[in-house]
């Protein structure tokens, strides 16, 4: 694995959740892997779990990381090649990154999507940037358009909860939108669609109200309805996320009828698992008794952001040198 940026950069991926669930279980048994190695997180964004949980993944391999809160942290970077910089950016994304690449053997990055400049967006400009301009590998932390690691961890999750209950059929796996206060990105979304769409395992449904369409470069052959009871019908697992509309990109468009789950709505799925990759808007996405349900598996991903992380780092340390 040279860089870590969507499932087209796995080469196995069972086998990479088994690498995953092995490191749970033993945690230092490859704490030497990353001695004297050093791990670079920028990020451009808040974060709490891909911060933390990266950099025990780091610990766990013998590895040092460092964060650099870049939005407010470091220069104001410029993006546009050739650019007079006489304004308020500070240090071009060429010689940031170049610096960086010089000090760390792992570059790791999380920039969101503007939800203003859908072209900027759609090529993942910043994070691409990134990649041009480093001599290390790049591991998104989350990307404009993909959250590769919490995809890793949702599938973990959903594995160790298969192990446990063991099905006799493919799990329905629904993914409804939620309603949010604000305008949200896609990344999280196209992800988990991209990642469950490729491990091929599962009934994969989507819900969501009119104009709030995914790319279908990420939900692919996924079926996809408005009508949220009928996706809900006999759904194994339930994963709850916002994201804005991409119709109509950057808009909000107001939603009338109640997209919240809850319990009530939970009745005709088969008992099934809640997921979310948190932060959570309590009582807005998801009500409180739901998420603290003994089916709530937010917790779980949470914690197995920890493996993915140890995962993917182990893979790029073990290709590069
Ligand atoms: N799920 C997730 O990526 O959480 P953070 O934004 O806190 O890192």
């Amino acid at each position: 694995m040279k860089n870590f940026y969507s499932i087209s950069d796995v080469v196995d991926l069972n086998r990479l959740i088994e690498k995953a669930l092995f490191y749970k279980a033993n945690p230092l048994v490859d704490k030497n892997l990353g001695l004297n190695k050093r791990l670079g997180l920028f990020f451009m964004n808040p974060s709490l779990r891909t911060r933390v949980s990266s950099q025990i993944a780091a610990e766990n391999l013998g590895m040092r990381s460092f964060v650099i809160n870049g939005s407010i942290e470091s220069w104001a970077m410029e993006f546009d090649e050739n650019a007079i910089m006489n304004g308020t950016k500070v240090e071009h994304v060429k010689d940031a990154v170049g610096v960086m690449s010089s000090y760390f053997d792992i570059l790791a990055l999380r920039t969101f999507a503007s939800l203003k400049e859908i072209t900027e967006d759609n090529s993942d400009f910043i994070f691409n940037q990134f990649v041009k301009y480093s001599k290390k590998p790049i591991v998104s932390l989350e990307s404009a358009l993909l959250h590769p690691l919490q995809s890793l961890a949702d599938l973990i999750t959903i594995n160790e909860v298969l192990n446990r209950i063991q099905l006799n059929k493919k799990p329905k796996i629904v993914l409804t939108w939620a309603p949010h206060i604000k305008l949200i990105p896609h990344a999280v979304a196209n992800s988990f669609s991209q990642w469950v769409n490729y491990w091929g395992e599962s009934e994969f449904v989507i819900t969501h109200p009119e104009n709030y369409e995914l790319d279908n470069a990420y939900t692919q052959n996924a079926k996809i309805t408005t009508n949220q009871e009928e996706a809900l019908e006999g759904a194994d697992f339930v994963y709850v996320k916002n994201w804005s509309s991409y119709k109509k990109y950057g808009e909000v468009i107001p939603i009338k009828e109640d997209w919240m789950l809850n319990l009530e709505k939970l009745k005709v799925t088969n008992n099934a698992k809640i997921m979310h990759c948190l932060p959570v808007r309590r009582n807005v996405e998801i009500s409180d008794e739901v998420i603290d349900s003994e089916n709530s598996l937010v917790q779980q991903q949470a914690e197995n952001r920890v493996w993915s992380a140890q995962a993917v780092l182990s893979e790029i340390i073990k290709s590069n040198g």
